[in-house]
This record gives C-alpha cells, sequence and structure tokens, in this order.
C-alpha cells in the first residue's frame, strides 16, 4: 500500500489493496477492507467494517460511519457525510457544488449532503449536494436525486420521486 506518511491510523485487520493510496491523517477502523484503486485524501475518517469497492475516492475531510458498503467507481467529495449501515451501489455520484465553474472554485463554495443511516443507493445514481438522504430511505437505479428524501421511503427516477416503502401502489 502507499502510505503519504505516517500520520494516518489504521486500526488492526484492516485490509488495504497495495494499488491504493492513503493521504495523511486518514483514519480507518477494525475490520474495514479497501479493494484495488482507492485513493483516500488527507482527514478522511471511515468507520468499523466498511467495504471500499475497486477505484472508490474519498475526498478530503469525509466521514464514513460503520458496516457501509460502497460499490465500485463511486466518488465521496468533500461535505458528503455517510452514517452507518449505508449502502451505495456501483458508480452511485455524489456532488458539492451546485453551480460549477471551471475558473470559480473555494472551498466556501462546498454544498453540504447527509446520507444517514441504513440507507440505500442504487447503481448510477446522482446525488445533487444540499439533500438529505433520511433514515432507512431507498434510493432506485439510475436516479437523480434532488430534494430531501423522507425516512423510510422509496425514492426513484429523475427527478426522483418518493413514496412510503411499504405503500407502494
Ligand atoms: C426502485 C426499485 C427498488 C423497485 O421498486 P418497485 O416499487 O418494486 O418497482 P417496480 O419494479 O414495481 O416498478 C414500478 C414502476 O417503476 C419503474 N421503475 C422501477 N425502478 C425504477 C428506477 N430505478 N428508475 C425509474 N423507474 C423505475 C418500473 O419500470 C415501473 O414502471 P411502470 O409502473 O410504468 O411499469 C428497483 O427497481 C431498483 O431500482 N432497485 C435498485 C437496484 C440497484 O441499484 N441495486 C444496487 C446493487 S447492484
Amino acid at each position: 500500500m502507499n502510505f503519504k506518511d505516517e500520520s494516518s491510523y489504521i486500526e488492526d485487520n484492516v485490509f488495504i489493496h497495495e494499488s491504493s493510496y492513503i493521504e495523511d491523517n486518514v483514519s480507518i477502523g477494525e475490520g474495514t477492507k479497501i479493494w484495488h484503486f482507492c485513493h483516500l485524501r488527507k482527514n478522511a475518517k471511515i468507520g468499523k467494517n466498511v467495504n471500499l469497492g475497486k477505484n472508490v475516492y474519498i475526498d478530503r475531510d469525509v466521514r464514513i460511519g460503520d458496516n457501509c458498503k460502497i460499490g465500485n467507481n463511486v466518488s465521496i467529495y468533500k461535505g458528503v457525510t455517510i452514517g452507518d449501515n449505508v449502502f451505495i451501489g456501483p458508480s452511485v455520484t455524489f456532488t458539492n457544488d451546485l453551480y460549477p465553474d471551471v475558473n470559480v472554485w473555494s472551498d466556501d463554495m462546498i454544498i453540504e449532503t447527509k446520507v444517514c443511516d441504513n440507507v440505500s443507493i442504487g447503481a448510477n445514481s446522482t446525488i445533487i449536494c444540499g439533500v438529505i438522504l433520511n433514515e432507512d430511505c431507498l434510493i432506485g437505479a439510475g436516479s437523480v436525486v434532488t430534494k430531501d428524501i423522507k425516512p423510510n421511503f422509496l425514492a426513484y427516477g429523475n427527478p426522483a420521486k418518493q413514496k412510503l416503502k411499504n405503500k407502494l401502489d
């Protein structure tokens, strides 16, 4: 594995594939597995028993809770917070800048996004920054989430529309 320096804190029983790159001051909880070609930026904090699939990018200061499963090719940008027991399907994309402009960038422009405990996000969905995905909600594959999703609701489509998970008709 490639460590930028010695300041990262890696618990016991952590697996990090040698192709992955861990920057300084990263914390990784016990039992976590980090597969091929992942990049963890400085100050990232990953909980216990988390699985990061191939080619996952975790930006500066991002917090990820315990028991999360993060699919291949997921990028989680600064300003996004992930709770416990969260499933993030392959190629899900988060955002942190509502009006991107190649000539203008500062951390002050970051708009925060929160993914609460027990949320599942289907493959290839895009989460527009500024939303809260509340506890136990499920996002269908390929959705574009533009608004907060209520606890225990299912949401899908572009833009994602939501309804109670156990009252789908
Ligand atoms: C949304 C989901 C949970 C199914 O919910 P459901 O209520 O059982 O939906 P149904 O299969 O009964 O479909 C209901 C309608 O929604 C549509 N639909 C289902 N999933 C959809 C999605 N992700 N986006 C848009 N429309 C969708 C169906 O085509 C159907 O349309 P119709 O009424 O015009 O025929 C499922 O389709 C899904 O997207 N699961 C996530 C899969 C995934 O990404 N897994 C990740 C690991 S591989």
